[in-house]
């Protein structure tokens, strides 16, 4: 059984489960909108779930990762992604 923590998200606790992905935690948690597309400026999120495709993409630490590709840890800090 996985133990729950803390995570933050537009600087908001979120809860999730240590080591799960991170893009099932912020799915979970009503999380949708995860940055906006380059040119129309539309909203984008989790769409093929396997690090193809880049609507996942959120801030980490100031870096641009794709959810899909990562665990959660306690503490974690995230930002949507503006750019
Ligand atoms: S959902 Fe497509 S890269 Fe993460």
């Amino acid at each position: 059984m996985r133990e729950p923590i803390t995570i933050y998200y537009n600087g908001q606790p979120i809860f999730a489960k240590n080591g799960e992905l991170l893009s099932s935690t912020l799915w979970k948690n009503q999380i949708y909108k995860l940055n906006e597309s380059y040119k129309m400026k539309r909203p984008r999120g989790v769409y093929c779930g396997f690090g193809r495709c880049d609507g996942c993409i959120v801030l980490l630490n100031g870096k641009r990762v794709q959810s899909c590709q990562v665990t959660v840890v306690e503490g974690m800090a995230l930002e949507e992604d503006g750019s």
